[in-house]
């Protein structure tokens, strides 16, 4: 017996789901320099408020299509538009938190966090009073003052988190931004993230590799294939959220979700 929630989307291409979607990825292929063939035809929507993952094996073109998404990479064909607008380049309603955190060593953590704002042009008492708040959000407070190499990897990918929230965008996009950190640091993350994401209203497109990741933190998963990567099938996850993490863990709509994906993923493994 399979519940309603587990159920697959009567096709990947049609994917708005209850929420009215903010990005629409359309027909987009890409093709690097060089010949190799990252995406094939990629047509997905993203619904408002939402976090959607995007899975995959390694090399399939995740990083790719998100870096579209944000403007950061064109597309050789297909296009990208955030509330019906085509997607020329970086815009300020969308934000990124790179994998590798992306800090300026020289910058305190407070500078760092405000940083995306400081390009804005936001003077300086205004957006370190925001950059204060979202580094007390992501439990960094009282660090504001030390600099990055003082801080452990998973401080700094909070800073990186921090000064993406703090620029307002309502679109927050993460490429694997857990994956430099320790087992324990990566579930405190989740916590985080799963708050993030119920009191602040944006739409966060998230990158793993990690089934259970994706599966713990997620409303959405878009299952990619092996490159050139198509969209192989759009889950969504209802879990019973306010049951606590480790009950979450053992629920059978979690651990079921965890199976299903392996079973579609491990075709994709050499
Ligand atoms: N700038 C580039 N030039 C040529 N090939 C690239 C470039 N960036 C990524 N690729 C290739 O495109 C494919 C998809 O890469 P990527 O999007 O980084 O995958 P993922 O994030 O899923 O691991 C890989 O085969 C990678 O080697
Ligand atoms: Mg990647």
């Amino acid at each position: 017996m399979r519940s309603a929630a587990l159920q697959q989307m009567p096709s990947p291409a049609q994917t708005a789901g209850a929420a009215s979607p903010i990005v629409e990825v359309r027909g987009v292929s890409k093709i690097y320099p060089g010949g190799v063939e990252a995406l094939n035809n990629i047509s997905l929507s993203f619904p408002e408020g939402e976090l959607t993952s995007l899975l995959g094996p390694s090399g399939c073109g995740k990083t790719t299509l998100l870096k579209i998404i944000a403007g950061l990479l064109p597309p050789t064909s297909g296009d990208v538009l955030i509330r019906g607008r085509k997607v020329t380049g970086p815009g300020p309603e969308r934000s990124f938190v790179f994998q590798d955190f992306a800090l300026m060593p020289w910058a305190t953590v407070i500078r760092n966090a405000a940083f995306g704002l400081e390009l804005r042009g936001v003077p300086r008492s205004e957006r370190e009073a925001r950059a204060e708040k979202y580094l007390a959000d992501v439990g960094l407070k009282g660090f504001e003052q030390k600099f990055p190499h003082q801080l452990s990897g998973g401080m700094r990918q909070r800073v990186g988190l921090a000064r993406a929230l703090a620029v307002n965008a309502d679109i927050v996009m993460m490429d694997e931004p857990f994956s430099a950190v320790d087992e324990q640091t990566r579930r405190q993350f989740q916590e985080d993230l799963l708050r993030l994401v119920a009191q602040e209203r944006k739409t966060f497109l998230f990158v793993t590799h990690s089934i259970e990741e994706a599966v713990y933190v997620s409303n959405r998963i878009v299952l990619l294939s092996r490159r050139p990567s198509r969209v192989s099938e759009i889950i969504d996850v209802e879990l019973p959220r306010e049951t606590g993490p480790d009950q979450i863990r053992r629920h059978p709509i979690y651990l079921d979700t965890v199976e299903r994906i392996w079973q579609t993923l491990k075709h994709y493994l050499d």
